[in-house]
């Protein structure tokens, strides 16, 4: 079995910002009630023809030009997000033409809702650790702003768009330590956005074609769930949470991060998102804060760190990584 290590970060945010004095303008809602229930303060849009390959294009430049990578030699793109540009062709392929990536590189969408980055992750290790794959992007990106109903205030508060980016490489020892997947079908009319059927686990759904979402159930659902994947995962690792630098959970709501840091006696100081200036990016959400994270001196190469999503799906995935990043050469791209 080969090893695998995380190179390379880089990430990308639109410019524009949506505070919540601008969200006050729009619907019944104020500063205080989002910053109390949420802990978000703004968000990123992208403009009208801005999709979200864009975003990753973007995210992977940044990659390049901080870390002095090549992707001539990758051989596997896997993008995570639920906002393709379209339903197919890919995005991942988008990505494989806009970057001069070669063609005999695999490309490939993945549908896992928040918890996507971490699948896409887990499923990079697999391909590497097979010795079918040598270099892989990872990309988690969304553009939820364009699925957003912007007259539901109990959901338009919540999103924003952004993309993340890493490198996974084979290498001789193995920095993936331990994983934990996991679903719920049955909960897949919680958070959704209806399609082809109209209808999901026998219940009806509301076809506005913008996300719909009953927040309290994926509150409940999430902060039961994850600190049993934790769990899971540092059984499977053979660590314990004392050995681990920096844990990342889905930036859904600061509301649901601290109960969750609690119930697995976690400092809560020791918890990164990107939920208070990004807002909820969904796949992006996780590589955002990891980049954050990065930029900000907190975090370094040789640290441990636990990444868990949750979402639509539902689905959850966790993944305690050792971080193997190569020296920076380059600034980053301020976002
Ligand atoms: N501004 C002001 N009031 C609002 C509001 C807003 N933006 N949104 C909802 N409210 C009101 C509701 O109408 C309700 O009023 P009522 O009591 O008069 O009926 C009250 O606030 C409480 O609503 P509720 O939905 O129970 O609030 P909450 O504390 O559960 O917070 C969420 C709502 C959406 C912020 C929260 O449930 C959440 O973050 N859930 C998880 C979402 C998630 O993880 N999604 C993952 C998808 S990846």
């Amino acid at each position: 079995m080969k090893g695998a290590k995380i190179t390379a970060v880089g990430s990308y945010v639109p410019q524009r910002r949506l505070t919540n004095a601008d969200l006050e303008q729009m619907v019944d809602t104020n500063d205080e009630w989002i910053v109390q229930r949420t802990g978000i303060r703004e968000r990123r849009i992208s403009r009208e023809d801005e999709y979200t390959s864009d975003l990753c294009a973007a995210a992977v430049r940044d990659l390049m030009n901080r870390y002095g990578k090549s992707v001539q030699d990758v051989d596997m793109i896997l993008v995570a997000t639920s906002t393709p540009d379209m339903p197919f062709p890919s995005v991942a392929a988008i990505v494989q033409n806009r970057l001069g990536i070669p063609q005999t590189a695999g490309v490939l969408d993945l549908s896992a809702a928040c918890a996507g980055f971490v699948y896409g992750l887990h499923m990079a290790h697999a391909l590497i650790a097979s010795g079918m794959h040598h270099k892989v992007l990872v990309i988690g990106a969304d553009t939820l702003s364009k699925i957003t109903d912007y007259t539901d205030r109990s959901t338009c508060i919540l999103f924003g768009d952004g993309a993340g980016a890493v490198l996974v490489e084979s290498g001789e020892q193995d920095n993936f330590r331990g994983f934990n997947l996991g679903s719920d079908g049955s909960g897949g009319h919680h958070v959704y956005l209806s399609g082809l059927a109209d209808q999901v686990n026998g219940v009806q759904l509301t076809a506005t074609g913008k996300l719909v979402q009953n927040g309290r159930e994926v509150f409940k659902w999430a902060v039961r769930t994850v600190p049993q994947g934790v769990q899971q995962v540092l059984a499977k690792a053979e660590a314990s949470l004392a050995e681990v630098d920096w844990f990342i959970p889905h930036s859904a709501n600061l509301r649901m991060i601290e109960p969750i840091c609690e119930r697995l006696d976690y400092p809560f100081g020791q918890a990164l998102y990107s939920l208070e200036e990004f807002g909820n990016t969904s796949a992006a959400s996780i590589p955002l804060a990891l980049d954050l994270g990065i930029r900000q001196g907190k975090v370094h190469s040789g640290q441990q760190v636990l990444l868990y999503g949750f979402g639509a799906g539902l689905t959850h995935a966790g993944l305690l990584v050792r971080l193997s990043l190569d020296p920076q050469t380059g600034e980053p791209a301020p976002l």
